[in-house]
């Protein structure tokens, strides 16, 4: 196998940098995971994206030059920032097979209902590793997946 198919995953979060409600941050969130659903399958990408407290959480795995393409325009996107990188690893098994992009925990106007999703997803960015976020994705795609 090519080195650049070898399969890998990487692990971030980053800030948001959308204004206005709840509202508005769902529709964002909606937009991104449409392109994300369609760019990912061509690329063979797959992953999960998690929302709370004013950051995003992601992990991406796929071929290593599909994930790195990915991630690119992810950091050129204006509407996070401070994106930082938790890990970039090869894997030998993906963690999220069945999703090209899967968002996990409750939408941002959802939250706001029920009083914020700290709580509920356990995501806090300030003490976040790596394994502690992918862990946060993959037990929220298994809550979804049933
Ligand atoms: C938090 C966040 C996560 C994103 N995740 C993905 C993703 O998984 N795949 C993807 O293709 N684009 C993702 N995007 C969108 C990209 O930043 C970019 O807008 C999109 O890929 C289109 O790129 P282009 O305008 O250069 O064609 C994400 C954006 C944000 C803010």
């Amino acid at each position: 196998m090519n080195e650049t198919e070898i399969l890998h995953r990487l692990v971030y979060y980053s800030r948001n940098e959308v204004e206005g409600g709840a509202d508005a941050l769902d529709a964002v969130i909606d937009q991104i995971l449409a392109v994300s659903q369609r760019n990912n399958t061509e690329a063979d990408v797959t992953g999960a994206l998690l929302f709370n407290t004013g950051c995003f959480g992601q992990a991406l795995e796929g071929p290593r030059r599909a994930v790195e393409a990915t991630f690119e325009r992810i950091q050129r996107d204006t509407r996070h920032s401070d994106v930082t990188l938790l890990a970039f690893e090869t894997t030998t098994t993906r963690a999220f097979p069945n999703w090209s992009m899967g968002y996990v925990g409750a939408k941002p106007a959802d939250a706001d209902r029920f009083g914020g999703i700290a709580q509920t997803s356990g995501f806090d960015p300030s003490r976040m590793t790596a394994d502690r976020l992918l862990q946060t994705l993959h037990g929220l795609a298994m809550e979804e997946e049933g």
